[in-house]
């Protein structure tokens, strides 16, 4: 029977995660030489993991089919943030010595991505969590298994009295997926990484929900 399963990550995941990821944004092939997309996808895929503190697996018949990675403040102790700074920098010290696949521009790669970090920052209103990284296996979109991953992580910020909830998303992503679960738009920008990849002027969007 083709059941839908919940669980959580483990790291024999990482392989499959890193090919949804690559599947829902092929652009990341412009980066990296082809046999080197999924080591790029995957130093992505870790950098967003461990800055998560949920991290939800949906499975059908034992196979991966979707997964959220999302942050709730309530779940992250200081504690935790300073341990993520150790791992997050020697990823990116990988990146840099291309060790995540050989990069064309690792630094100017890396300002673009700190430039859209910042961004996001200023365009985010307070929230008490986000979502991180969140796809659906292509073949597999359109039957709801996103809408029960983002209603498992809403019921956890429920739950720890979150509020307010935002996502970062773009136009290379499915932004109207939020706006169809009743997300509002709160800030659009122009894209410092998004426009590096994409090679024409690509927006950032910011988008909220209130926790109900
Ligand atoms: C976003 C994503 C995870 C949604 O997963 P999904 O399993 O296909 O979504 P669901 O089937 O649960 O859809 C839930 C609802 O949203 C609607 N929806 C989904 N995409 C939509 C779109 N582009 N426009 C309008 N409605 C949309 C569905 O029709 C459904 O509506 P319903 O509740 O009335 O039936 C999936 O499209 C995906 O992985 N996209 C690529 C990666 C991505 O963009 N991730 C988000 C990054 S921030």
């Amino acid at each position: 029977m083709n059941t839908l399963h919940f669980r959580n990550f483990q790291k024999k995941d990482t392989q499959r995660l890193a090919e949804l990821a690559v599947d829902a944004w092929p652009i990341v092939s412009s980066l990296v030489p082809v046999d080197d997309i999924p080591k790029i996808m995957k130093a992505y895929l870790e950098i967003n993991r461990i800055g998560s503190t949920w991290h939800e697996i949906a499975t059908i018949n034992d196979r991966v089919v979707g997964f959220l990675f999302g942050k709730l403040e309530q779940d992250q102790q200081f504690i935790d943030k300073i341990r993520a700074i150790i791992p997050n920098l020697y990823i990116l010290f990988k990146i840099i010595i291309g060790r995540y696949g050989r990069l064309s521009e690792p630094f100017i790669f890396l300002e673009k991505l700190f430039a859209t970090e910042q961004k996001v920052l200023q365009y985010t209103p307070k929230a008490e969590g986000e979502i991180v990284l969140f796809v659906v296996d292509s073949e597999h979109r359109g039957k709801g298994i996103g809408k029960a991953l983002l209603n498992r992580f809403l019921h956890r910020a429920k739950l720890v009295n979150a509020k307010m909830i935002s996502v970062y998303t773009d136009p290379l992503s499915n932004w109207k997926f939020y706006e169809r679960m009743g997300f509002e738009r709160y800030g659009a920008f122009i894209d410092d990484l998004n426009t590096y990849i994409n090679k024409v002027k690509t927006e950032g969007f910011i988008y909220i929900t209130l926790v109900q």
